[in-house]
């Protein structure tokens, strides 16, 4: 990825978008060193799309209901990102996992944010099983994907205390702040440093031989 040029993002969404919104708000500055190309989404309708239209940004979708098998579908998911040449895809609260295609076109650029503390709690309902174990720390990670269910590679974490009363949604909202924070600051990174996936370790910086 060239230096001299902010770094090409593709956001991916199912939902309210809040962490593309931060990303959109933070692009907004040249010293952040990154643009929003382009928004897709696995469904139509969503918050997520709303947002990317009113930054003027092309959207896409590609949902899993057009396509006879989910490998077809993970092949024109690979095809819509391709279009927009990207150097980081940012998984932002897209929930469906990544098929062998897309993997092996852009795996170790893709990252997803999971609002629990991995290795505790993959899938989809990690604030909900967090309050449900009755942990009394959980928060947010960032991480760059692989084919498990959130596994990938340890990007960056933020601790979030579970408070007496939380419900699924409170908890949930107060990971939400923390996660964006955590999004903006190391896309940042990685679009103006670089990134290395040394193992289970990342780093910012550049390949040193
Ligand atoms: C985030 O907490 C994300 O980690 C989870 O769903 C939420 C999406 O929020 N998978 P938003 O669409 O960015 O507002």
């Amino acid at each position: 990825m060239s230096r001299t040029e902010p770094a090409a993002l593709v956001v991916l969404v199912s939902g309210s978008g809040t962490n593309l919104q931060a990303l959109l708000d933070a692009c907004t500055d040249p010293a952040y060193g990154a643009q929003v190309v382009a928004v897709g989404a696995d469904r139509d309708g969503v918050e997520g799309l709303a947002r990317a239209e009113r930054a003027g940004l092309p959207t896409f979708v590609v949902r899993v209901k057009d396509y006879e098998t989910r490998e077809e579908w993970d092949a024109a998911l690979a095809g819509a990102v391709a279009a927009y040449d990207p150097d980081i895809i940012v998984s932002a609260g897209f929930m469906k996992l990544f098929g062998s295609t897309f993997l092996a076109l852009y795996g170790g650029k893709v990252v997803n944010t999971h609002p629990a503390l991995s290795p505790s709690f993959p899938g989809m309902t990690g604030p909900a099983d967090a309050l449900a174990y009755g942990v009394k720390v959980t928060g947010a990670t960032l991480f760059v994907v692989d084919p498990g269910v959130d596994t990938g590679p340890i990007i960056d974490q933020r601790a979030v205390g579970v408070l007496d009363g939380d419900t699924v949604e409170t908890l949930h909202e107060r990971i939400k702040g923390a996660e964006r924070g955590m999004l903006v600051e190391a896309v940042g990174r990685m679009a103006r440093e670089g990134f290395v996936v040394e193992g289970r370790r990342v780093r910012f910086g550049k390949l040193v031989d």
